[in-house]
């Protein structure tokens, strides 16, 4: 049986959009890993709330959808991120579900831009 996918596209700071699929019950982090998407550094961590390079920002519908919100651990690795917003998510916290096809994310530059 094979989960459900959803589409979720990354807009890099520079603009370029990369449009991928995820399954449903995985998280951001996975999705990127799963299908190589090209974000230097992206998930340095691994998910153990341990970085902040999993750093996304989310339009307001799609932040107010998504299926939990950040806990201590979250919100104190988000206070190390660059250009944090209201809307700003750990990527490796955000499991998808099937309400979030379609998610746009953006991709804050400082995350391209760490190692070059
Ligand atoms: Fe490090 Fe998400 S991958 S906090």
């Amino acid at each position: 049986l094979s989960k459900k996918e959803v589409t979720i596209t990354f807009v890099k700071a520079n603009g370029q959009r990369i449009q991928t699929k995820g399954k449903v019950g995985d998280s951001i982090l996975d999705v990127v890993v799963n299908n190589s998407i090209d974000l230097d550094g992206f998930g340095a961590c691994e998910g153990t709330l341990t970085c902040s390079t999993c750093h996304l920002i989310f339009n307001q519908a799609d932040f107010d959808a998504l299926p939990s919100k950040a806990c201590d651990e979250e919100l104190d690795m988000l206070d190390l991120a660059y250009d944090l917003c209201e809307t700003s998510r750990l990527g490796c916290q955000i499991i998808l579900t099937e309400k979030l096809d379609g998610l746009e994310v953006k991709v804050p530059a400082t995350l391209n831009d760490a190692r070059s």
